[in-house]
């Protein structure tokens, strides 16, 4: 099928940045994003660019050259699935916070719901492509929801799982290392080929059947999340035996059966995805009755919560077993840098942690918006909306935040948090200044030489 006018459903950090990429490679394809939230489309829309949803390097860049001319976003959904010949579902998979699976498996409603709304609206066939990352053997239910609307209209359904990762979106759209589609249809799966062959390579385009494609991207996921829960495992083992993390993965690493990425040490892996995909994962073992494989891949989270825990344990011990009426400073929100996004971010939980203790916390981040980091911290209903305000300020300059501290912790990577100057801050800390650095990004003998007590992951 020629393809002339897509439509995405779903303008989230998955969405944006895929379509926007897909539009500027393709310029004679009509490319649409609609969203049922209305402020989402209309930030997109914002004439300063400062302001789109979802901050990447080089994201506003090419929503600048390519919106207006063939990239939109509009609230209006029924339109543009009417239009397109093909129509990706983007919207949210968050873990099910209620019912069978509450804790464990995808929530599949949005999906639902868009193949129910393909279903109303559509008038000439359509190719249905999951962007999502879904279970496997959705593909099944949305061809059941599809299939049983009567007329004459064609459907094909493609998978379609995206493996970009936030903070370096828009360089892993340009240069996938591959692209992933799973279909029966083999026109359908060209007709995708041919988008994507406009700028990747044909032998990185895999084309696979829809089964292997929806289970390679939550097995994608689980591969990744499982190493950096390996490595910080080995963390807690070097803190007790004066062994070195870094310099223990920098020895696996050069193991070319290990390779060196993904093998940093910290506070444990957050967003969105790891965690979700993987007790997915583990639903659909179990349900399968899998149960060796599902304790398996549980193991990773477990370790990773453990990860998470045993930081603010530590901060909490070592500054005397009290952070209480404590000012702590915590640099990043964000769960990983050049991102805004803040999905199960670590810091989140630390801050909870912490103000359990009754500490007062005082955060710095250079992307993430005051409003959001209430919304995540209030989500967790651990205490009152105005307790939450009362115990945690938010501060737009870093050194105001860190003014008064005992302690810092830094949650978020962020490449500015390096050149700090950190005589500057340890002059305005209370003493002896604590740092805990969950993301070994200072320098421990120039840390140390300014005063600091500093104290890193797995060292
Ligand atoms: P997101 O939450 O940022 O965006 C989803 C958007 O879908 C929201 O704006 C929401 O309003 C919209 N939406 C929900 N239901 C809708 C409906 N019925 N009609 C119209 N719009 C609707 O989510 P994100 O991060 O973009 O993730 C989307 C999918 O991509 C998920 O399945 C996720 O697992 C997957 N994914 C995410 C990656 C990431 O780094 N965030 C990477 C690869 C895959």
């Amino acid at each position: 099928m020629k393809i002339n006018k897509i439509c995405c459903i779903g303008a989230g950090y998955v969405g944006g940045p895929t379509m926007a990429v897909i539009a500027k490679m393709n310029p004679n394809i009509q490319v649409t994003i609609v969203d049922i939230n209305p402020e989402r489309i209309a930030a997109w829309n914002d004439e300063d660019l400062s302001k789109l949803p979802v901050y990447e390097p080089g994201l506003a860049d090419i929503v600048a050259e390519t919106r207006g001319k063939n990239l939109f976003f509009s609230t209006e959904i029924d339109k543009g699935i009417d239009e397109a010949e093909m129509i990706f579902i983007s919207v949210n998979t968050p873990t099910k916070t209620y019912g069978k699976g509450k804790g464990m498996a995808a929530d599949l409603k949005y999906v639902e719901l868009c193949a129910r709304n393909i279903a109303d609206v559509a008038k000439s066939d359509k190719i249905v492509v999951e962007k999502s990352t879904l279970p496997v053997r959705t593909a099944q239910a949305i061809k059941s929801i599809l299939h049983n609307v009567g007329g004459d209209v064609n459907f094909q359904i493609l998978s379609n799982p995206e493996f970009l990762a936030e903070g370096t979106a828009v360089e892993d759209l340009l240069k996938p290392d591959r692209v992933l589609i799973g279909g029966e249809s083999e026109g359908a799966i060209e007709s995708l080929a041919k988008i994507y062959g406009s700028w990747v390579p044909d032998n990185q385009i895999l084309r696979t059947n829809v089964w292997s494609s929806e289970l390679s991207k939550l097995t994608a996921n689980a591969f990744l999340a499982q190493r950096i829960s390996s490595i910080n495992a080995i963390s807690e083992l070097c803190e007790h035996t004066e062994a070195d993390v870094t310099e223990v993965a920098r020895a696996i690493g050069m193991d070319s059966r290990i390779g060196p990425k993904f093998l940093n040490a910290s506070i444990g892996f957050g967003g969105s995805c790891f965690q979700k995909d993987i007790l997915n994962l583990v639903y659909i073992a179990r349900s399968y009755n899998l149960q060796a494989v599902a304790d398996y891949w549980e193991q990773v989270i477990i370790l990773n919560d453990h990860q998470k825990r045993r930081f603010s344990d530590k901060m909490i011990s070592t500054l005397y077993n009290t952070v209480s009426g404590k000012k702590i400073g915590m640099l990043g929100w964000a769960f990983k840098k050049d991102t805004n996004d803040t999905r199960e971010s670590a810091a989140i939980y630390v801050t909870d942690h912490l103000l359990n203790e009754q500490a007062e916390v005082a955060v710095y981040d250079p992307k993430v918006r005051k409003s959001q980091m209430y919304t995540d911290l209030n989500y967790l209903n651990t205490r009152s909306e105005e307790e939450n305000e009362a115990l945690m300020t938010v501060h737009n300059d870093p050194y105001e935040a860190l003014k008064d501290t005992h302690a810092i912790a830094i949650m978020t990577e962020w490449d500015e948090f390096k050149s700090y100057d950190w005589q500057k801050i340890y002059d305005i800390m209370k003493k002896p200044a604590f740092i805990f650095d969950g993301r070994n990004i200072l320098d421990k003998k120039e840390m140390n030489k300014i005063g600091f007590e500093y104290s890193s992951i797995g060292k």
